[in-house]
């Protein structure tokens, strides 16, 4: 049975599905079979960041409403073999329950290694879709106070799931690290009692799409690849170039 990790915030736009398909790339280029399940109904763009855009016959809803098979609704890579995206589209699909996407990763879960979740922003009905499907998280956050804010909400509601949640902090900037800025990666984690698992430098070359030589993602998915699911710790991860 696959991992199953969400990638969540509170905040929009600190780099949810920047993380979530970044990882998944490295993750299959080390022959891990990952599958990013785009839960975010509606803004949905993981297809976007992972270069898939156009290649979905079907979708997540479809398979919920039974149009098409689970395993239909999977799209594979062009590049990476052990890459696959089950996508979502641009209807909110309000209705679409927990307990009905849950079944379909149930259903798909044993044919991959990891089930890579992207959790759409807010605290409202998707999020809690999102949570229930998951068993692990992963928090994303940056050094801006109002993402931080949105992380704690978002970390107490991840409690309350009982889902064992570590902390990204991402887009860090060079100069503020140096100047000692009080935002530091370990400060922020321990304002947000989480251990801190990653940091990612702002890198402009993520704004594209997906980085296979990212070394920060690359050292997240070693790190991910080397804690057993049981016994996770948080390890700081810093990376002089990103
Ligand atoms: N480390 C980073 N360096 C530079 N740009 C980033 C980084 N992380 C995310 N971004 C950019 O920030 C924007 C929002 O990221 P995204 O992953 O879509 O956020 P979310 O899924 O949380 O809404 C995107 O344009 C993305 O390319
Ligand atoms: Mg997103």
């Amino acid at each position: 049975m696959a991992r199953k990790i969400v990638v969540t915030s509170g905040k929009g736009g600190v780099g949810k599905t920047t993380v979530c398909c970044n990882l998944a790339v490295q993750l299959a280029r080390k022959g891990r079979r990952t599958l990013v399940c785009d839960f975010d109904f509606g803004l949905n763009n993981a297809d976007v960041v992972l270069g898939m855009e156009g290649l979905a016959s079907y979708d997540l809803i479809d398979a919920v409403e039974g149009k098409c098979r689970a395993r239909q609704a999977l799209v594979k890579h062009p590049r990476y073999p052990a890459l696959y995206l089950l996508p979502s589209n641009r209807i909110p699909a309000e209705h679409v329950s927990a307990q009905a996407v849950k079944l379909i990763l149930e259903l798909l879960s044993p044919q991959f290694d990891f089930l890579l979740i992207d959790c759409p922003a807010g605290i409202g009905e998707g999020v809690h879709r999102a949570l229930a499907c998951a068993e692990e998280a992963l928090l994303v956050t940056t050094a801006a106070i109002p993402a931080m804010r949105d992380a704690d909400r978002l970390n107490g509601i991840l409690q309350s799931y009982r889902l064992p949640a570590s902390l990204v902090v991402n887009r860090i900037r060079r100069e503020m690290s140096r100047k000692g800025d009080p935002l530091t990666p370990q400060e922020i984690a321990r304002t947000l009692r989480l251990p801190l698992f990653a940091a990612v430098y702002e890198d402009e070359k993520l704004s594209e799409g997906t980085r296979e030589r990212s070394r920060a993602f690359r050292t997240l998915s070693d790190a991910i690849l080397a804690e057993g699911k049981q016994e996770r710790k948080g390890i700081f991860q810093t990376w002089g170039r990103p």
